[in-house]
C-alpha cells in the first residue's frame, strides 16, 4: 500500500478549467433519490469466515476510549454508509468490504450498511443515526465531497473514529484530520493514475490507426461521472493529458455528464454518434457502467470498435472485461476494489485498535487491455 503525495487544489482547479474546455453541453444534476431508502440493510451477506473467539465481554462503548480496554471485533459496531446501491462499481466495494470485514473477526450482525440513494440529506439522517447508535467505527461513502466537513465535525464531535472511502474530500477538509490529529482518513486510489491509463492505451495505438478521418487529430467524446466527484474529473483531465504529452494533438467534439449511470451514457454517445457520426474516433467514459452503455450506442449506430472507433473505461467490471476480450471495448482500468475495501477495513481495526493511521491511504489502478484482461477477470469473477 502506497501513501501518495496529492496536491488536490491545484490540480481540482486544473480539471474545472478542463470541464468547462469542450463545450460543456447538458450538464445535469445529479438524478433525484430513486427512494427514501434510509433504513439500516444489516447483514445482506453473511460471508463464511469465523468470527474471532471473543476475549473478553465489555461494552459496545466509545471506539477511541477503549484503545486500551476492549478491542474483541467481535464486539464491535461498524456503520458503512454507501452513496448508493445501485452503483455498480460501489456493489463490488461494499460485498467486499463487508466480506473481509467478517474475515478479520467483526460479527455480520455489528455491520449495518446503508444506501444514501443519491442523496446527501438521507446519507446525513443515516450518519446521525449511527451516531446515536454508538457504532465503534464509521466507514463512509459520502453522496457529496463537499459534505465532507460537515460530517467530519459531527462525526469527530462524537467521539468516532472515521474511514472516507471512494470520494475524496479536498485538501483543505483532508488538512484538518492532520492538524487537528482526528481520528479521521480516507482511502482510495489516485484517479489521475486512471486518467492516464486510459490516455496511454489509446496514444499507444499510434495516430495512424486513430485518426480515421485523417485531419491529423484524435476526435473524442467524453462522457463524466458526477462532475462533483474528483474521480471524474481527474479522469476527464488525465486521460486527455496523456494523448497530449505523447505529442498527439485533440479536438473534443463532446464532454458531457453520464454520473457513471449506463443508460444515460448510452443516450449521451447516441446523439453524439448522431451529431458527429465518422468523426468520433474515440469514446471515453469515466467508469465501465457508462462504456456499457456507450457500447450499446456504437452497435446500434453500425459502428465497430477496433475497427472505425475506440473505446475505453474504468473499473474492470466483469461485462467490461469481456468486452476487452471479445474486442468490442479497447481497455479499462481496473478499480481494485479489494485492495481499496481491505485498506478501508484495516484502518477501521486500526482505530478501534488505538492503532491510528495515516490521513491518506492509497492504492494502484491496473492497466487492462485484452492482454491481461483474463487475468483480472478470474481474479474479480
Ligand atoms: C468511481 C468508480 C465509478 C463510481 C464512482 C462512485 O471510483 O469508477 O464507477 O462507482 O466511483 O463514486
Amino acid at each position: 500500500m502506497k501513501k501518495k503525495a496529492i496536491s488536490l487544489f491545484l490540480a481540482a482547479a486544473m480539471a474545472a478549467t478542463m470541464m468547462a474546455g469542450c463545450g460543456g453541453d447538458n450538464k445535469e444534476a445529479d438524478a433525484p433519490a430513486a427512494d427514501a431508502g434510509a433504513q439500516a440493510d444489516a447483514g445482506e451477506t453473511t460471508p463464511d469466515a469465523e468470527p474471532a473467539a471473543g476475549t473478553e465481554a465489555a461494552d459496545a462503548g466509545d471506539a477511541a476510549a477503549d484503545a486500551a480496554g476492549d478491542t474483541d471485533l467481535a464486539n464491535k459496531k461498524v456503520g458503512v454508509c454507501i452513496y448508493q446501491f445501485s452503483d455498480n462499481f460501489m456493489t463490488l466495494f461494499r460485498t467486499e468490504l463487508e466480506n473481509y470485514l467478517v474475515s478479520q473477526g467483526f460479527s455480520a450482525d455489528n455491520i449495518t450498511i446503508v444506501d444514501g440513494a443519491n442523496d446527501q440529506a438521507t446519507q446525513t439522517g443515516q450518519i446521525d443515526n449511527f451516531i446515536t447508535d454508538k457504532v465503534d467505527v464509521l466507514i463512509i461513502n459520502p453522496v457529496n465531497s463537499s459534505s465532507a466537513e460537515t460530517i467530519t465535525d459531527k462525526v469527530v464531535e462524537a467521539g468516532i473514529p472515521l474511514v472516507y472511502i471512494n470520494r475524496e474530500p479536498d485538501e483543505a477538509e483532508q488538512k484538518r484530520w492532520a492538524d487537528n490529529d482526528w481520528n479521521v482518513t480516507y482511502v482510495g486510489c489516485d484517479a489521475r493514475q486512471s486518467g492516464t491509463f486510459q490516455g496511454e492505451m489509446i496514444s499507444d495505438l499510434g495516430l495512424d490507426a486513430v485518426d480515421f478521418n485523417g485531419n491529423g487529430k484524435v476526435d473524442y467524446i467524453m462522457v463524466e461521472g458526477d462532475p462533483e466527484n474528483v474521480d471524474a474529473q481527474y479522469r476527464t483531465e488525465f486521460s486527455i493529458k496523456a494523448l497530449t504529452d505523447a505529442g498527439l494533438e485533440v479536438e473534443c467534439l463532446s464532454d458531457q455528464v453520464g454520473n457513471w449511470q449506463q443508460d444515460q451514457a448510452q443516450q449521451i454517445v447516441a446523439n453524439a454518434l448522431g451529431q458527429y457520426g465518422n468523426d468520433v474516433e474515440v469514446v471515453f467514459c469515466n467508469n465501465d457502467a457508462m462504456a456499457l452503455g456507450a457500447l450499446q450506442a456504437i452497435q446500434s449506430a453500425g459502428r465497430t470498435v477496433g475497427t472505425d472507433i475506440y473505446l475505453v473505461g474504468v473499473d474492470a467490471l466483469s461485462e467490461a472485461l469481456e468486452d476487452v476480450l471479445a474486442g468490442t471495448m479497447t481497455g479499462t482500468v481496473f478499480n481494485d476494489h479489494f485492495s481499496q475495501s481491505h485498506s478501508a477495513a484495516d484502518a477501521a481495526v486500526n482505530y478501534i485498535k488505538g492503532a491510528g493511521n495515516e490521513h491518506y491511504i492509497g492504492c494502484d489502478y491496473v492497466k487492462v487491455t485484452a492482454e491481461n484482461a483474463q487475468e483480472i477477470l478470474d481474479m474479480v469473477k
